[in-house]
């Protein structure tokens, strides 16, 4: 089966739906790949790479003439009536919006799978070009929001005087939210984030971020997005939002509720209690704006000097990454609609992914598909009854007092018949034992082996002994001859032995060490 990569129709369209990369994972799958020429000249994948890559250059007519094409954005009408009845259109549809192009791409026998109706289940997430879009574009946000704030996102001690840093605010932790949160504090901000759905809290707190909880009663879907908020959520999310305004300098929008307009959560009130200068980057501009005066696609400066931002190309502005990431979800498509790699497209509609993301066949309009019931936050399951604890044998203490007592009789005896030098030795032993005890009992676990291997320097009595052991040697005969020859090879040894463990137990305690190091 031959795949066809047009050139995108869309005159600010600057991904592609394939890779050299992915070309080459697409051949292995059995297809012949055709790319139109030029398709990747602005995520700078130039015509050579592609047939570097095993495709073929085509002219426009023989990609839309093959029997799957793979695009970015929705055909246009002369690109579906220049497909064949019968073949495979892959690319973003926008089904809930669109009734009428599923209607004409059901008119026009076209087999359709919708790149954005994947659904929302972790075995489709190397599917999911929602998903890797919006990464890409939570990232571009915080890019784009750097570009025109004025000032340092980090803080900075220079020569003149100390610099703050800059506060993000980020609302709505879901992909892109996420992405966003990560690229703030990379960058060196202090980055906060809110949520309508409670549970995002740690994801966010493990990004580096503080999670700004608003004070009602948090809510989710069955399908792990949220739902709309009820009126006590909104009027407390609006007093936070009110509070944050005045108190941040860059604020990125991301809430999003699926099939509905975007919520609105920043007023125009809001907007002017904040310091000339501030930037908002509203992702939502595109489907309503989650910012009241923001505007798609373009720049708005307010009254008082706020810049709102309403791009909605984000990932686009990241063309080659993604191109790679859109190229590599439709390989991944292709993996599960091909299993015998053998060049063949085999639909399964009993599969919820295949059957989520098909939304024409056959002139029938296949849209929308039988709900998948998922969930973010699954109900945890009841805790299994616990099990009755083996009853421990308590240790009979006349036993324990019998052993002791054996020892000290021992030890008395030792005493008795040890010479008195010996003695002294002993309580020495004796004492560091107790010592020892103590001090390895209050190192915690972990640092039980650097503690051990920097004991290690204890060998460095062994080398004073050894060294002291040097001055025994006499003086008036050859230092290589006779007991001189003795001292001297078991110096130098215990020299050499101990220096190993000494400086050994230095190198393995610090590389240890490092690995309890933050940084
Ligand atoms: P997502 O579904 O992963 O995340 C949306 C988050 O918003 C969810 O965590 C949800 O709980 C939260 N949310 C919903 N209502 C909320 C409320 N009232 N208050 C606080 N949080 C709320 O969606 P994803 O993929 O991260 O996309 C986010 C937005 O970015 C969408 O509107 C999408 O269309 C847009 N987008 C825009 C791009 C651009 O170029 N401008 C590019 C990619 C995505």
């Amino acid at each position: 089966m031959q795949i066809g990569i047009p050139r995108e129709s869309d005159p600010r369209e600057t991904r592609v739906a394939a890779t050299p990369k992915s070309v080459v994972q697409l051949i292995k799958l059995g297809y012949e790949v055709l790319v139109e020429a030029g398709a990747g000249s602005h995520a700078a994948f130039p015509n050579e790479e592609y047939e570097a890559a095993g495709a073929t250059i085509v002219n426009s007519d023989m990609i839309w003439g093959a029997d799957l094409v793979a695009k970015i954005n929705e055909p246009t009408d002369s690109e579906i009536a220049s497909m064949k009845k019968g073949a495979c259109l892959i690319s973003l549809i926008g089904a809930p919006r669109n009734p009428q192009l599923l209607e004409k791409l059901a008119g026009a026998d076209l087999i359709v799978l919708a790149m954005d109706s994947v659904p929302r289940i972790s075995r489709a997430q190397s599917l999911d070009v929602i998903s890797s879009m919006a990464n890409i574009g939570g990232y571009r946000a915080v890019i784009e929001a750097a570009n025109v704030f004025g000032s340092f996102f980090t803080g900075q001690v220079t020569a003149a005087g100390k610099v703050p840093p800059a506060k993000v605010f980020v609302s709505g932790a879901g992909v892109a939210g996420l992405a966003a949160v990560g690229t703030a504090n990379s960058l060196g901000a202090i980055v906060r984030a809110t949520d309508i759905r409670a549970e995002v809290a740690e994801q966010v707190e493990s990004m580096g971020a503080e999670f700004v909880a608003v004070e009602a009663e948090s809510q989710q879907s069955t399908d792990g997005y949220a739902k709309e908020a009820t009126a006590d959520y909104a009027d407390a999310a609006a007093r936070m939002y009110a509070e944050q305004c005045k108190d941040v300098d860059i604020i990125i929008t991301t809430a999003l509720i699926p099939g509905r307009p975007a919520p609105r959560l920043i007023t125009a009130e809001m907007v002017a209690t904040m310091r000339p200068g501030s930037v908002i980057v509203d992702m939502a501009a595109g489907t309503g704006g989650n910012v009241e005066g923001s505007v798609a696609d373009e720049i708005v400066t307010t009254a008082n000097g706020v810049k709102i931002i309403g791009y909605t190309d984000l990932p686009g502005r990241l063309p080659t990454q993604a191109s790679q990431l859109f190229s590599q979800n439709i390989v991944n498509l292709m993996k599960l609609l091909t299993p015998e790699k053998d060049g063949q497209l085999t639909l399964d509609l009993d599969d919820v992914v295949q059957r989520g993301m098909l939304v024409a066949k056959d002139g029938a309009v296949m849209w929308p598909p039988p709900a998948v019931n998922v969930s973010a936050a699954p109900v945890a399951p009841a805790p299994p009854a616990p099990e009755p604890e083996p009853q421990k044998k308590p240790r009979d203490k006349r036993v324990t007092y019998g052993v002791l007592a054996l020892c000290a009789l021992a030890l008395l005896a030792l005493f008795t018949v040890s010479p008195t030098g010996l003695i002294g030795h002993f309580m020495v032993l004796m004492l560091s034992v107790v010592i020892g005890f103590y001090v390895i009992g209050n190192v915690a676990h972990s640092l039980h082996t650097p503690l051990m291997s920097v004991t290690n320097a204890i060998s460095g009595i062994i080398l004073v002994g050894c060294l002291l052991g040097l001055i025994l040697v006499d003086q008036t005969a050859s230092l290589f001859a006779g007991t001189n020859l003795i001292i001297l090879i078991l110096s130098v040894l215990g020299i050499l032995l101990a220096s190993i463990n000494v400086f050994g137990g230095f190198t393995v305690t610090q590389r240890m060490l490092k690995m309890f190091q933050k940084g």
